[in-house]
């Protein structure tokens, strides 16, 4: 596991530090919302569970599962929902929380199609920011860390859905994913 990194860029101990402060804020936010915290399968289900650990606030939870990526390391810009919510959202304050926002292109399909079920406000929470990556234009409203341009895994980021268990984040190496190519 930890050698298939090049570079480690978050610890766990950084990572739980930022999350922790990050909860705090979205809980002074929401206090008396009774948000509906969505979290977006599979790869927000570390940040989630941290997250809302730390909110201490009343709050539902709901999850969907929504891909764009396939196994592939790049986008396909193809977006589909492969898991609803369980429940209405309108008239909700709805968090939308994500592992990373990389080309934009989830959280705007996402974000579009929560507005459109007469939610009362969505808003975005990721853990990574990818600024870099950017093909819509979007920004998430709490971002934990912004990260570069690099094929990063770890605290539930995936590559062909392994290392999503690391506690902290780093660069795949290259020779990973090279040698899995046909
Ligand atoms: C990844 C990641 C985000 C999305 C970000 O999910 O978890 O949800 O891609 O990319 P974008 O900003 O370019 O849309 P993926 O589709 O790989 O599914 P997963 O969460 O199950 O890994
Ligand atoms: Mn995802
Ligand atoms: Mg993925």
């Amino acid at each position: 596991m930890r050698e298939d990194l090049q570079e480690l860029l978050f610890s766990e101990e950084q990572i739980q530090t930022r999350v922790k402060q990050m909860a705090k804020q979205v809980a002074r936010d929401y206090q008396e919302k009774n948000p509906v915290v969505v979290c977006v399968l599979k790869g927000a289900v570390l940040f989630m569970a941290d997250l809302i650990r730390y909110m201490e606030i009343p709050l539902e939870t709901d999850f969907i599962a929504i891909s764009s990526y396939g196994a592939s390391t790049k986008s396909s810009g193809v977006v589909r929902i492969l898991k609803d919510l369980d429940r209405p959202i309108e008239d909700r304050d709805v968090l939308i929380v994500e592992d990373i926002v990389d080309s934009g292109l989830t959280l705007s399909y996402l974000r579009d199609s929560l507005l459109r079920r007469n939610a009362r406000s969505v808003k975005i929470a990721a853990a990574f920011d990818k600024p870099d990556g950017r093909t819509v234009d979007i920004t998430p409203d709490y971002s934990g860390f912004t990260v570069p341009n690099r094929f990063i895994v770890g605290y539930g980021l995936d590559y062909a859905e392994r290392y999503r268990n690391l506690p902290y984040v780093g660069v795949l190496k290259p020779s990973v994913y090279e040698k899995e190519k046909c």
